[in-house]
């Protein structure tokens, strides 16, 4: 009999989903003769029964779609998400009837930190699971960058070229929040290949008379233009007001004009990067044949561009924030980019 398993997409969307579910399923199938489902809208799909068959002709072509084709939500498996929802003590029994009722192998989850705590919990109950790392925020922890990343630092950096231009008719300072969640990884990037002169990640507590000081010493010295790139997870920020909270501050304490963008969902649509598109096949391609092995629980990752796996009981529940004496953030100081926090 052929083997057969299950994938999912769940968390928060980003570019390169499509090209994971295609090498997961095209690996699986031309690879190793095994047939693939997929669950619609991440765990709700796999609790509610509601699945297609995917064969090689579902995954033929969509390598550089944005989104997911399978759909996405941030839907529990073990809780109560909406009222028309099981009970939480019922979904561990609607979730085996569904995996033996499909004659399923193991299940594929493809997602974020949450996802990876998910699958876990999945496993505990005794689904044989893959985990695989995606999110633009780059903030799963035990595998060096998740597809997504990539992308969206791509999209910020575009918008901070293009905020360069306007900042310069104009002669403003331009605050611009990025999202990362907790982690200032797109924010560091983007910062720093967008040329920012005020970079603001959660990692280092900011000041913002450091930041004014900051912004009024370059004004003095005939730099009136001044770019400051913020995520969205700094204080004050959790919910999408950092960007906005940050440019009135400047503006109260500087007297200059400064305004504001949130970027936004912008960040998440969209193409894949090539990169992204690499990462995403890679693994894919490695939780296959992490299945073809049985070697179940853990979720995929990459170190030094070797991809490898680690046990999901190491990764749940862990998050991967900015080492602040990364090579990255010394890099940025050296230039004189500003993190708030005085130091040098
Ligand atoms: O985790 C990805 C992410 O885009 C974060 O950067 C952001 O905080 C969050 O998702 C937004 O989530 P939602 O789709 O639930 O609004």
């Amino acid at each position: 009999m052929k083997r057969r398993i299950g994938i999912l997409t769940a968390g928060g969307d980003c570019p390169g989903l499509n090209a994971a579910i295609r090498g997961v399923a095209k690996t699986a199938i031309l690879e190793y003769n095994m047939e693939v489902i997929g669950f619609k809208g991440g765990f709700r799909g796999l609790v509610h029964q509601d699945f297609i068959e995917l064969t090689e002709e579902h995954v033929s072509g969509i390598l550089t779609l944005g989104g997911t084709i399978l759909g996405t939500s941030r839907d529990k498996p073990f809780k109560k998400n909406s009222p028309d929802d099981f009970e939480p003590e019922q979904k561990s029994k609607q979730i085996l009837d569904m995996f033996s009722k499909c004659k399923l192998d193991s299940i594929v989850c493809i997602g974020g930190n949450g996802t990876m705590k998910n699958a876990y919990q999945l496993s505990k109950i005794g689904i044989p699971v893959i985990g695989i790392p995606k999110t633009i925020d780059n903030d799963v922890w035990g595998t060096d960058v998740t597809f997504g990343f990539d992308s969206a630092v791509e999209i910020c950096t575009g918008a901070i070229d293009r905020l360069h231009t306007t900042a310069n008719s104009h002669k403003r300072i331009m605050v611009i929040e990025v999202m990362g969640h907790d982690a200032g990884w797109i924010a560091l990037h983007s910062g720093i290949a967008g040329g920012g002169d005020v970079i603001l990640i959660p990692e280092i507590p900011y000041d913002i008379s450091i930041i004014c000081n900051y912004l009024q010493k370059r004004h003095a010295a005939n730099k009136p233009v001044s770019i400051v790139v913020v995520a969205e997870g700094i204080a004050a920020g959790r919910k999408r007001t950092a960007g906005p909270y940050i440019a009135k501050k400047i503006e109260e304490i500087t007297g200059l004009e400064t305004r504001e963008t949130v970027l936004g969902y912008i960040q998440r649509g969209g193409t894949p990067s090539a990169a992204d598109r690499i990462l995403a096949t890679r693994y894919g391609r490695f939780a296959a044949q992490l299945i073809a092995k049985k070697e179940y629980n853990s979720m995929v990752a990459i170190s030094n561009n070797t991809l490898h796996s680690i046990p999901l009981s190491e990764t749940a529940g862990k998050i991967n924030l900015v080492p602040t004496d990364c090579r990255l953030i010394k890099t940025a100081r050296s230039l004189g980019v500003c993190f708030g926090d005085g130091c040098k």
